[in-house]
Parts: structure tokens; C-alpha cells; sequence
């Protein structure tokens, strides 16, 4: 059945929130799961019309957000957390630390960038998701794989591909739609690099075709604590990608926080 907000905890330790990309669901953090709950309180969530969760009536990523929030208060989780997102994640966490600064004691933004769309991509986005409204999530299944995965990992470790595939066409039309509109109105987060003072990773790839490593450049610079790494030789999703790699230097970033 169906949840306001589906999620999974495992292990035990400091709370570590991680937001899945669009147009996947928590399932995308398998590998980070398995590792960091060896130390750990990881919780993955499906955001509302993926996975095992609902839709939400007026979709956004403020709202998006504000359900996260919402879990961890069911969960009577009030101390400051590490959440990380990435891509569409990665808004969402924008969008926490806004709403919700006190509640966030680091943050994680992979492949992701703090920009809000173009009008042209708010165009392409509303067509999309009528695309996929009329004939389903097997149109993104097909575009999306080779931007979201980078070239060289196409080649090395095909499987990533067909893991991604398999995510994509369990998605839901409807709240795969309603996803592209809320991001295409979120509000720029630009101005809050500037006053975020708790650390900050972030992750990239040299060879995404999605959000350029450029992005994490610029956000970098605006980020009083911001530590970045560039990966070489992966795309956009750096997790299922290189995930030993995305492991130990996200543990190493959690270790420093402890
Ligand atoms: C994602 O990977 O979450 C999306 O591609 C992000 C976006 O479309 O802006």
C-alpha cells in the first residue's frame, strides 16, 4: 500500500537522510545503504508520486521538503542531521536548509546545482510531462539513460544502465510528472550558498551530460565549508556509478563530523 512518505531506516548512530534523483526512488541508494549502516542511522525516502509514496496534491519541492521534515518528526528525530541529495535530491536539500536550517547539521549535494530552470527548460519540462502523462515512464527510460550515465561507465559496467532502466519503469506516470513541474517552479537557491555555515561535500562527475561539474564549482566558491570532489570517468549518477569510491568519501565526510 501506498504512504505518505515511504521510507527505509537501517543501522543505528547519527541520522544520515539521503534523497534520491529524479526520475528514480530510494532504491538508488542500495550500495550507500549496505555500507554506511554499519555506522549509521541511514534513511533513504521515496519522494511523494515515486516509489512506495503518494502523490502530493500541489506538487513542489518546497513540499518535497517540508515532507522529509515531516518524516523525521514521525520518526522523533530532532536532532540536526546530515541529509544529502543528489540531483533532484539535491534541490530538495536545498529547499530542507532553507525551510528547515536548524535541522541540518552537514550537507551533501551530488551531481546537483543551486540555479532554478531557464524558461526554455520550464518549457521542455511541462512537455515532458505530458509525454510521460500520455504514454507512460518507458519514454524517459529510453532519453535519459545515456545522459545520466557517463560514457566510460556505459562501457566499463553496462549493468549500471539496465539497474537504472529497471528504476525508471517502475515509476508512476502521474507523480513522474508531477516531479518535472515541481522542479521546474522551484525558486533559485543561489542566495543561500552564501549563509550556509555547516560543512558541505560535494560530489561530482567530469562526465555528466545532466548537470556539468561545473556547477559544483560555482557552488563551491559561495560555500564558507564546502568540501568537493570531482570524479573522473563517471556521469551523473555518481553513487550506482563508483559507488566505493561515492562510500568512502562520504564516510570520510561523516567521520569528520562525528
Ligand atoms: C535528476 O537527475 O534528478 C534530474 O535529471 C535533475 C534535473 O532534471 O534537473
Amino acid at each position: 500500500m501506498k504512504k505518505q512518505l515511504a521510507y527505509e531506516m537501517t543501522g543505528s548512530g547519527a541520522p544520515v537522510v539521503l534523497v534520491h534523483a529524479f526520475p528514480l526512488s530510494k532504491a538508488m541508494w542500495a550500495a550507500q545503504v549496505q555500507e554506511l549502516s554499519k555506522s549509521y542511522r541511514v534513511i533513504t525516502v521515496d519522494l511523494p508520486g515515486f516509489g512506495l509514496s503518494l502523490r502530493q496534491t500541489e506538487p513542489s519541492v518546497a513540499a518535497m521538503a517540508h515532507a522529509v521534515a515531516a518524516l523525521l518528526d514521525q520518526l522523533k528525530i530532532s536532532e540536526p542531521v546530515f541529509i544529502g541529495g543528489l540531483s533532484m535530491g539535491g534541490y530538495v536539500v536545498m529547499e530542507f536548509f532553507r525551510q528547515f536550517p536548524k535541522r541540518v547539521k552537514a550537507l551533501g549535494f551530488f551531481s546537483t546545482r543551486a540555479g532554478a530552470d531557464s524558461e526554455e527548460q520550464k518549457q521542455k519540462r511541462r512537455e515532458l510531462a505530458e509525454k510521460v502523462r500520455n504514454e507512460g515512464v518507458k519514454v524517459l527510460a529510453d532519453t535519459m539513460i545515456p545522459k545520466l550515465v557517463g560514457e566510460s561507465t556505459l562501457k566499463n559496467l553496462p549493468q549500471a544502465g539496465e539497474q537504472i532502466r529497471q528504476m525508471i519503469l517502475a515509476g508512476n506516470p502521474l507523480g513522474t510528472a508531477d516531479a518535472l513541474l515541481a522542479m521546474a517552479g522551484r525558486v533559485d537557491s543561489s542566495d543561500l550558498l552564501k549563509i550556509i555555515q555547516v560543512p558541505v561535500l560535494i560530489l561530482a562527475g567530469q562526465e555528466d551530460k545532466v548537470i556539468p561539474a561545473t556547477e559544483a564549482e560555482i557552488m563551491q566558491k559561495q560555500i564558507s565549508k564546502a568540501e568537493m570532489h570531482i570524479f573522473e570517468k563517471a556521469g551523473h549518477m555518481l553513487n550506482l556509478e563508483q559507488s566505493n569510491h561515492f562510500n568512502a568519501l562520504l564516510a570520510q565526510f561523516l567521520k569528520k563530523q562525528s
